[in-house]
């Protein structure tokens, strides 16, 4: 029997991010791509690895993260879940479902999140919107496929915002926004991304409801948070919104360590007999 894709003990599930949020413990949340950074993820001991649709900029360069598709996505997910297999296996994967595989009826949202979940084995998808969501979201999470919502600043309507700027900070938008959460809750997500939002009103998702909320630039009363893996390593030289905190300076590291063998090879000085047969 193939048991590459079997969970293995100490594995994130749904339940363990419930027990998290009711005892305060925080949950922590950062992209992948691929399988090595999958790995590391892994075990540096993260609790979910979101395959983020993110992946059509940081990863493929477009300017938002509308292009990707469910090919796209799945290439994606599956080297990041034979990652986490190949480490302790600890880590909840989570995949975004592309824009416009979930929109357009409730059937094919169906279709592509059971094609995307039978593909490469993760754990739970990812689905942008509110009320407007609600149905497909309860008809996923009711055939047994867990469902993490997404509210506040959802990238994939950017054309529809026309900026990137913070969210809900009218006193509609803020009503909307409760309303969207507590209907998400209803639909049957397991969790909910808060993104780019003002503190108090992530504070006040986030005691309305029973599933753990995961912030991002939603400050820190959120019950996890999530990150770009890209942007707190500082691979992106570019991109340095308030919300990121860079752990390192790694495009720095980087560019050092091929000058150096761009050098090296230049001066004849690589390979050393050592380095050769
Ligand atoms: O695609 C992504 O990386 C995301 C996170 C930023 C929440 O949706």
């Amino acid at each position: 029997m193939n048991t590459s894709n079997q969970h293995k003990a100490g594995h994130v599930t749904t339940r363990k991010l419930l027990d998290m949020k009711q005892q305060g413990e925080k949950i922590s949340v950062l992209t992948a791509y691929d399988y090595t950074m999958a790995k590391i993820l892994d075990r540096a001991g993260i609790d979910v690895i979101l395959v983020g649709d993110s992946a059509s900029n940081v990863f493929s360069g477009h300017a938002t993260t509308l292009p990707i598709t469910i090919e796209e996505i799945i290439y994606h997910a599956k080297a990041v879940v034979r990652g986490v297999h190949d480490e302790s296996g600890r880590a909840m994967v989570v995949v975004d479902m592309p824009f416009m595989s979930y929109q357009i009826s409730g059937d094919e949202a169906l279709r592509n999140a059971g094609k995307i979940m039978k593909e490469h084995g993760c754990d739970a998808l990812k689905l942008e919107g509110g009320k407007i969501i609600a149905d497909t979201i309860k008809r996923i999470t009711d055939v047994g496929i867990p469902v993490m919502g997404h509210l506040g600043l959802m990238p994939q309507s950017i054309y529809k915002y026309g900026s990137y700027k913070v969210r809900a900070q009218e006193e509609h938008e803020a009503e909307q926004l409760l309303e969207d959460a507590r209907l998400v809750e209803e639909a049957g997500a397991f969790a909910v991304v808060l993104e780019k939002i003002p503190s108090a009103l992530a504070a006040e998702v986030t005691r309305m409801l029973t599933i753990p909320t995961i912030g991002i630039g939603a400050g820190s009363h959120c019950d996890g948070q999530v990150l770009v893996i890209n942007d707190i390593l500082g691979l992106n030289r570019e991109f340095h919104p308030r919300f990121v905190r860079q752990y390192a300076d790694l495009n720095s590291v980087i560019d050092h360590a091929v000058q150096q063998y761009v050098d090296d090879v230049k001066q004849g000085s690589f390979p050393s007999d050592e380095e050769s047969y």
